[in-house]
């Protein structure tokens, strides 16, 4: 039986998490049809990110990838010469993942894990990603995160970010009804004030709407999130 008894802040965290559905469980069955015309299911990378590349704003170098779903991002940026370690809850994710690294013939460390689980070295990211993970993320976990984050990424090292925009996409009620509603409603949709709020502690290099692609581009693109790179102060 669980201890329900609350001794630290991660125990309150734990009681809070148990509010909510079983988050590995729910995106394992998402994931079971590959075939259900999700746009994120196509395998090609975030336009934002190859554009992070192609400007010279990111070199090849240490990368975490949070969230990395099928990992269609972690194999484009393995194949731009990162080592790239890319973590996702979802074991039905993380075996999408490895198959698309086999059919790319490149090397990427998946592994199945909470992103509040890992063991983390400090200062040993040149880059953090995360794209479309982030507006999933219980809001009491959210310090958590940008804790991670900080921690993790080196001196100037850099965090990508994709998430929903308030107004075109993800739920817009406050944080506290998250709790009321015991539901993220499908993701959290953001502010560009309430983003550059919570990242506050970054230089931001960019901040602007992705790019709406087609199918053809052999780019991901859907004009209703919101992309940014923010960059570690040395
Ligand atoms: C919208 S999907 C995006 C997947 C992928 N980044 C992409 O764009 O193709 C969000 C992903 O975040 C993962 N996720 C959500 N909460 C997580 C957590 N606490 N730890 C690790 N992964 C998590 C889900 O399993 C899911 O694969």
């Amino acid at each position: 039986m669980t201890d329900e008894t609350i001794y630290s802040h991660e125990d309150t965290l734990k009681m809070l998490d148990s509010l909510f559905r079983e988050e590995g469980q729910w995106w394992d069955q998402f994931y079971a049809d590959r075939d259900k015309g999700i746009p994120f299911f196509k395998d090609s990378p975030d336009e934002n990110l190859v554009e992070y590349f192609d400007a010279g704003h990111i070199r090849p170098g240490k990368v975490l990838e949070l969230g990395c779903g099928g990992g269609r991002n972690a194999v484009y940026m393995a194949r731009q010469g990162c080592s790239v370690d890319a973590v996702d809850i979802s074991q039905a994710a993380i075996d999408w993942g490895m198959e698309r690294a086999r059919k790319h013939e490149v090397q990427v460390n998946f592994a199945r894990s909470n992103i509040f689980e890992m063991n983390l070295e400090p200062g040993s990211c040149d880059l953090i990603y995360d794209s479309g993970c982030f507006h999933h993320i219980y809001p009491h976990r959210r310090a958590s995160f940008l804790e991670l984050v900080n921690r993790t990424l080196k001196p100037g090292g850099h965090f990508g970010l994709v998430c929903f925009a308030a107004g075109s996409m993800g739920a817009e009620i406050t944080d506290w009804e998250v709790y009321r509603q015991r539901s993220l409603r499908g993701g959290l949709g953001f502010t560009e004030d309430t983003l550059k709020r919570f990242f506050s502690d970054f230089e931001t290099i960019e901040f602007r709407r992705m790019r709406q692609m087609d199918q053809a581009d052999g780019l991901f693109g859907e004009a209703f999130l919101w992309t940014a790179l923010f960059r570690k102060n040395k």
